[in-house]
């Protein structure tokens, strides 16, 4: 047994003591700079090293590299060179009195950092699989050479030092990992509020203006709102700008098209289902709690059958709901926003709807116009959504000419919106030119332009275009309603003295009703 006197003896558990320490701080550094410096700094005091330096191995680039200090520049180099390289290789330790006389010895750091190796200390930094991922090196001991005490007490400290360093990099990795999923989800929400702002509601004739208004003012309250209208005339598009402008919209938005579901499910698919122990059913989540928070569009809500109906006005009463097969009561906080192109009073008289329903749903009601009655907006409309679908295509800018443009503003266009868009799309992919004409239109529309009736051709601007379309109109509903003023100035829209004043204004008569 050899002989420890007590001075070594304290020695000892001082070096013990500061190592100890040494871990307990390493374990809880997770800056990784931060961490390899603190390593470096309390090796060299326990070691009595001038100083350390751990090398990590870059394993893509099959590299070392390190930062002598906190504040300097990294240095990388060839996994394969210098005194750290040959530990990298063959796994093993290497003490040198004097790290020059050794032929493996890179001089190039000396030479990089402006510091004079003496004796070197070097051993492998191994993870817990047993994997190399650097090398640990002390420098300069401060009388002579680095003995075996020294090597073991160093092997010690790479063994924590590899642990502490992989946490702090898969710490440093996640962190990035966060940031840029954080930095993504920014991005994304920027492009939904894009893709749903209102900007993209487009129309700048008064009834879409007071639509736009209308959304403005009710977009962060929580109220109902029912979206009339005919096919295509963007209700879905208005329900969406409702709720992505919200105070909702970081909520979900879930629309149930209620005219493709059968009567059976109608319930599930608005409350869920409760697994059934005995049945063997699985759970189902419905609607109401997927929107909770945020805003479920019930798309054609019209066809709601009468059972379907009373269900839904209870949750509207009593805001909570209960799972199919299931007892308990569900608090759900849901926006409902619905659509539908039937007539709902009508319905109601029918017997179809019922009318405490409809006065739930309709709080706040919005029409969208037809595009018959904003055909000023058609021309607009319409140059933008060819712009759009060029820029899709790759295809250079295309436009119309004036006699297109207003055979556009005479169609009747049943299918509204989505009608206008299918024909602006079906010309930008099949007109090669840069031009589309008039005889370029479907058959329909063209055919509606060329009747004399309607045809505008030779009217250039088009304020003059509007102002005879607008003569027009009152022509045809004077006539339809045998030239009842009452009637014909409903059905356009306007007061009765609004509709004499555009007659004199244009000079129609007024035909004495016999
Ligand atoms: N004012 C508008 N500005 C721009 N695009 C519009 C406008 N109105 C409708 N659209 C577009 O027309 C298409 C049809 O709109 P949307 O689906 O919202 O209509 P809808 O009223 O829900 O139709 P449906 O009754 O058939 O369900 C969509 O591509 C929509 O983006
Ligand atoms: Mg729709």
């Amino acid at each position: 047994m050899d002989f420890i006197n007590q001075s070594e003896q304290s020695q000892i558990s001082q070096k013990l003591s500061a190592i100890l320490n040494i871990c307990q701080k390493m374990n809880s550094e997770r800056d990784l700079t931060t961490l390899l410096d603190l390593i470096a700094r309390e090796a060299s005091r326990v070691l009595e090293a001038d100083r350390s330096t751990i090398f990590l191995l870059d394993r893509d680039k099959n590299e070392l590299w390190s930062k002598v200090a906190l504040d300097s520049k990294e240095i990388r180099f060839d996994a394969r060179l210098g005194i750290a390289g040959a530990v990298v290789m063959t796994g093993q330790t290497i003490n040198l009195e004097d790290a020059h006389q050794d032929p493996r010895f890179y001089k190039e750091i000396d030479v990089h950092t402006g510091y004079r190796t003496r004796s070197l200390l070097a051993v492998p930094l191994a993870n817990f699989e047993g994997q190399l991922v650097g090398v640990f090196e002390a420098l300069n001991k401060k009388d002579g050479a680095f003995n075996g005490e020294d090597e073991e007490i160093l092997k010690a400290l790479a063994a924590q030092a590899a642990i502490a360093v992989e946490t702090a990099q898969m710490f440093e990795d996640l962190r990035r990992h966060r940031d840029r999923l954080l930095q993504e989800n920014t991005q994304l929400w920027k492009e939904v509020e894009g893709r749903f702002s209102t900007q993209n509601i487009l129309g700048t004739s008064e009834k879409i203006q007071a639509v736009l208004r209308l959304i403005e003012q009710i977009r962060d309250s929580s109220v109902n709102v029912l979206i009339t209208g005919e096919s295509g005339t963007g209700k879905e598009l208005v329900a969406k700008a409702i709720h992505y402008n919200s105070s909702r919209a970081r909520r979900p938005f879930v629309a149930l098209n209620c005219a493709a579901l059968p009567e059976s499910l109608v319930e599930s698919e608005l409350f869920g289902i409760e697994r059934g122990v005995a049945t063997g059913v699985e759970r189902r989540t419905g609607k109401f709690e997927v929107a909770d928070g945020g805003t479920l569009f019930l798309d054609e809500v019209g066809d709601l059958s009468l059972i379907a109906q009373a269900k839904l006005l209870r949750v509207l009463q009593e805001r909570v709901i209960e799972r199919v097969g299931g007892r308990k009561a569900i608090p759900v906080d849901v926006r409902i926003l619905s659509a539908t192109n039937k007539d709902l009073g009508a319905e109601i008289k029918r017997g179809n709807f019922r009318e405490d329903l409809y006065y739930r749903l309709k709080v706040v009601h919005i029409r969208m116009p037809t595009l018959r009655e904003i055909r000023e907006d058609i021309p607009p409309m319409a140059n933008s959504f060819l712009t759009h679908y060029c820029r899709e295509l790759k295809k250079e800018p295309m436009n119309l000419t004036p006699e297109a443009s207003v055979a556009l503003m005479n169609y009747s266009w049943p299918g509204n919106v989505r009608e206008l868009q299918n024909e602006i799309k079906r010309l930008a992919v099949s007109i090669p030119g840069k031009t589309i004409r008039e005889e370029e239109l479907s058959e329909v529309i063209h055919a509606s332009a060329g009747s004399p009736a309607t045809n505008l051709t030779s009217v250039s601007s088009l304020k003059e275009t509007i102002t005879e379309l607008e003569k027009r109109a009152i022509l045809e509903a004077l006539r339809k309603f045998q030239q009842n003023q009452q009637q014909a100035a409903k059905a356009l829209g306007l007061s009765r003295q609004g509709l004499i004043k555009k007659m004199k204004r244009y000079g129609i008569k007024a035909v004495p009703l016999n």
